[in-house]
């Protein structure tokens, strides 16, 4: 018989939990002994859970949910803890949103100065969580990542807690293959892709469907038109007006820079004039995702509370959920699936430092990633990568040396921040509206 696992999702109460789950219980290959979803806000963790519930129920009611806010119980011999924490909340989210866009800069959950705040929030964290996990989980335990900052989170994780039992991942990349298998008509499963980059930061080189090159035909689609097709605009993210404009800004990215077919990431750093121009500080995303995702799960709770039916399929967005269960089912059975993660560089990218945290395709067996070979890199693509890679590094290290010149050193290389004085005014209002979760910078 294959052997069953402990899984516990931890952030049990973010809106992304009824999705994997889903997911999780779809998955008939991965054998579930229990499922645990554990968060540290109790109300919200019980709210949440009462819609997984009827995921449960739907998809297979002789499972019991499990629900704690107790780390022991909660982690104790735990096979795979999937983590998706949100450090301060969208509250937060919004706060660096708006105090980026205040100083005319992005201001964005993952990339600039937001972002930068956003993982001085949440190494610590990150940390006390492969802490615990080397506590009480089981031995051969695997976290498997969703927390963003990802870049930042796995450049930290590396640094402080080398040996851990963790591995970074994004579903941006396999999103933009979602895009490029409607664009060919064809099933995610056909595609396989060569890729490079940091997370939220890199570039698809090769894309092979059943075996076929069709690089050029895609580039030739998203010059013209974006990552966006006639069937995507079936697909629920792509409805979401913010994600249709991400995916076709694109198009101006292949226009400029045809060599690769980039992330959607990069049109933060590379469009950073007419992304700001784009942005609005009175509804910035965090806005729209508060007035949007979590006021579903707000009403959703409510009808239950009422005794109603719901609609989950509302919930079920995207290949998020997905892709995390491929990656746990690979980890757990050994598969060798090939998927795009977030691993030290070691030599794999052959002209970027061993020490950066690089996104790459991998094979992941049960004692993790193996890497492909990428190769050396062109110029302009090793240029910016080194650049970010020295700016995420310094957030790490201002975090663990408590050093405010680093930190000032981070805002001031970051691409998305035009001087040091800028750099600085944000940071110093980052400092006071993070007193909270930040250690004291000197
Ligand atoms: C993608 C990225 C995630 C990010 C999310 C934000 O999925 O890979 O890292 O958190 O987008 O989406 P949202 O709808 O919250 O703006
Ligand atoms: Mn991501």
């Amino acid at each position: 018989m294959k052997k069953e696992f402990k899984i516990v999702i931890c952030g049990g109460g973010s809106t992304y939990t009824a999705g994997i789950v889903k997911n999780l219980l779809e998955e008939e290959e991965l054998k579930i002994k229990e499922l645990w979803l554990y968060d540290i806000d109790q109300e919200r963790q019980e709210k949440v859970s009462l819609i997984v519930k009827e995921v449960v129920k739907d998809l297979r009611p002789s499972l019991e949910l499990k629900i704690s806010t107790d780390e022991e119980e909660a982690f104790t011999d735990a096979d795979f803890i999937m983590a998706q924490m949100r450090v301060g909340g969208l509250k937060m989210r919004v706060k660096d949103e708006q105090i980026s866009l205040k100083h005319g800069c992005i201001g964005q959950e993952t990339c600039g100065a937001g972002g930068m705040a956003y993982g001085m929030r949440t190494i610590g964290p990150m940390v006390h969580l492969i802490d615990v996990c080397e506590k009480y989980a089981s031995k051969t335990y695997w976290i498997v990542n969703y927390s963003n900052p990802a870049a930042i989170v796995a450049k930290a994780t590396q640094t402080l807690r080398p040996n851990a039992r963790i591995l970074n991942i994004c579903d941006m990349p396999v999103e933009v293959e979602a895009r490029m298998a409607e664009i060919l008509d064809t099933d995610l499963s056909n595609l396989e892709v060569d890729y490079f980059g940091l997370n939220h930061y890199g570039w698809f080189t090769k894309v092979q469907c059943n075996g076929e090159d069709v690089t050029e035909k895609l580039k030739k689609h998203v010059a013209e038109y974006g990552y966006v097709s006639k069937a995507s605009y079936e697909d629920a993210l792509v409805k979401d007006p913010d994600w249709l404009h991400t995916f076709t800004n694109a198009k101006k990215i292949v226009n400029y820079f045809p060599d690769y077919l980039p992330n959607t990431y990069w049109q933060y750093y590379l469009l950073g004039d007419d992304i700001v121009d784009y942005m609005d500080i009175n509804n910035t995303r965090g806005m729209q995702v508060i007035h949007g995702r979590e006021t579903k799960i707000r009403e959703a709770v409510k009808k239950l509370e009422n005794g109603e039916k719901i609609d989950l399929t509302q919930f079920y967005v995207g290949v998020h959920g997905k892709f995390i269960v491929e990656v746990v089912k690979a980890l757990a059975y050994d598969t060798r699936s090939r998927q795009l993660v977030i691993v030290k560089n070691d030599g794999a990218v052959k002209n970027l430092p061993d020490d950066a945290m690089v996104e790459i395709p991998a094979y992941i067996t049960k004692d993790g990633p193996e890497p492909v070979r990428v190769g050396e890199i062109p110029r302009f693509y090793k240029g910016l990568i080194e650049q970010q890679d020295a700016c995420e590094g310094l957030v790490v290290e201002a975090v663990i040396e408590g050093s405010y010149k680093k930190a000032l050193q981070a805002f001031t290389l970051n691409r998305t921040i035009p001087s040091a004085n800028v750099a600085k005014e944000i940071l110093d209002e980052m400092v006071e509206a993070n007193k909270e979760y930040w250690m004291e910078l000197k």
